[in-house]
């Protein structure tokens, strides 16, 4: 009898802590709003320079009842001080289903960004056609300005400047190698570092953008995770090591950065692997630039 009584304590045990995991996931996790601060040094700059502050928003995924969360967002961006907001695409969620948020609300609620510091965007995969063009014009218009296939100089208040790459996004199947001949940075000026914007870090990875810096979301940080971050499973071509967030350096040594980014698609749920606004604080390194890809055209 206490043998039985014993079983169904742990199965009713199991069901709950089961329950609990699911609420969590579905209910509190995707709406845990946290801010990674991450220090980089750049090649290029002096050590003694004080820190330029970046913030990287990723993966917005912003559903039509997202106002408040999006808000959010905003005002703890606003809190960080950035001398510059990168948006890292992926802005729209389950639009054939019309569950996305218009364009122009999105636009309108990112608005308040632009009177604190330049905020630039680039597409990602959700964001692509017709959609990107909604996106061009509705941010256009609020005053977030498009870097994709351009080159932006950016100058920070400890007196240094880089220069901001708009990488446009290629499907992991796609051959970087056309991308890469024109990515060369033979145009960009010999004493600037290079910060590569792109959606996808997979690319960066296995083919170097020639940027000191990359920064990239798309992943989510594989969205479901141990405790710790480390992804449980990840769809082909990825790796576990690929999808996860946090700061590596490519095996020719750059700097990549990849974001958990803020919204989820798919599964509405995260798991140990909450919201973030990257704050990036890009010091010197106090070493010359490399200056590898001159010879990549
Ligand atoms: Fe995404």
């Amino acid at each position: 009898m206490a043998a039985r009584w014993k079983r169904w304590i742990a199965l009713v045990g199991g069901l709950m802590a089961v329950a609990v995991a699911v609420v969590y996931a579905l209910l509190i996790e995707p709406r845990r709003l946290l801010v990674e601060t991450v220090e980089v040094q750049l090649d290029g700059w002096p050590e003694d320079a004080a820190a330029a502050r970046v913030v990287l928003l990723a993966d917005l995924h912003a559903g039509d009842r997202d106002g408040r969360w999006i808000k959010r967002i905003v005002q703890k961006t606003l809190e960080q001080k950035p001398e510059v907001v990168l948006l890292l695409g992926d802005y729209h969620n389950a639009v054939n289903a019309g569950l996305s948020m218009p364009e122009e609300e999105l636009a309108a609620l990112l608005a308040p960004l632009t009177a604190q510091c330049p905020v630039y965007y680039i597409c990602g995969n959700h964001d692509q056609f017709e959609q990107a063009r909604a996106t061009r014009k509705a941010f256009v218009r609020h005053g977030i300005q498009p870097v994709e296939g351009k080159d932006v100089t950016l100058s920070f208040n400890n007196g240094r400047q880089a220069v901001l790459r708009g990488v446009a996004h290629r499907h992991e199947k796609e051959s970087a190698g056309p991308m890469l001949r024109r990515l060369s940075r033979k145009k960009l000026p010999p004493t600037l570092p290079l910060i590569a914007a792109t959606h996808s870090p997979y690319h960066s990875i296995h083919s170097p953008l020639w940027a000191e810096l990359t920064v990239t979301g798309h992943t989510h940080g594989g969205q479901f995770c141990w405790p710790g971050g480390y992804p449980i499973a990840v769809r082909e071509p990825w790796t576990r090591e690929t999808a996860r967030a946090g700061l590596r350096r490519s095996y020719t040594g750059q700097w990549l950065y990849v974001s958990r980014g803020l919204g989820v698609s798919s599964f509405p749920a995260r798991s140990f692997c909450a919201p973030e606004i990257t704050l990036l604080l890009l010091r010197g390194s106090g070493k010359a630039l490399q200056l590898r890809g001159t010879r990549c055209d």
